[in-house]
């Protein structure tokens, strides 16, 4: 049994993050995050898009973009024929960082201590995936992957370079769409997002 596991580990590198990444304390948001949650996706992905910490609905799952910002992003995907099944996706902060407002749980911004405790998690993932083209969904990424604190205004459709990722693409986090306040600046902006993700996706063909 013991040898099975090491054979298992061997063959599946992200499964033994996933699991050094399950009991992770390097930083205070685990004590009241559910879980952590870890990136998914294809091993040999040409594209890693990176987020910026699981919402409640993701805290909840256990897995990443499948809640209101992840429906946004599947659908978004799909007009610009990106099958997510052969994407990874994952998070720059693997906790939900959170303030209870009575029953509910508000979403909190990562703060710089946490984007930096958290990086020993991304810089591994990328060190397994080494894709083609990783695609910082705002500006929590853009911090992770670069350590810079470039604005995704000044930053988006430009490749900006990274220690350990590879060529990183910006562009806006998909909940950004979910704020705007009217439908016709919702129809402009989405249009813009699908077509920076087919820019990313020719980047990397
Ligand atoms: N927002 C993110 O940045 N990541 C998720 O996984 C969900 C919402």
């Amino acid at each position: 049994e013991e040898r099975d596991s090491i054979v298992i580990d061997a063959a599946d590198p992200l499964g033994r993050l996933r699991q050094e990444a399950a009991a992770c304390q390097r930083c205070p948001l685990y004590q009241d995050a559910t879980q952590t949650v870890f990136g998914e996706g294809l091993p040999t992905a040409d594209l890693v898009f990176v987020g910026e910490q699981p919402g409640d609905k993701e805290d909840l799952a256990g897995h990443p973009f499948v809640g209101p910002a992840g429906a946004m992003f599947d659908r978004a995907l799909d007009d610009a024929g990106i099958d997510r099944r052969r994407a990874y996706v994952t998070n720059a902060v693997k906790h939900f960082k959170f303030e209870p407002r009575g029953k509910r749980r508000i979403h909190k911004k990562p703060g710089i201590a946490e984007i930096n405790a958290c990086r020993h998690w991304i810089e591994s993932e990328m060190e397994v995936l080494k894709p083609r083209l990783t695609i910082a969904l705002g500006a929590t990424a853009i911090r992770s992957l670069t350590g810079q604190s470039a604005s995704v205004l000044a930053s988006r459709g430009q490749v900006l370079s990274s220690s350990f990722a590879g060529p990183v693409f910006v562009t806006v986090h998909p909940s950004f769409l979910l704020r705007l306040p009217d439908e016709q600046s919702q129809k402009i902006e989405y249009g813009r997002f699908v077509d920076d993700l087919k820019a990313a996706r020719e980047l990397a063909a």
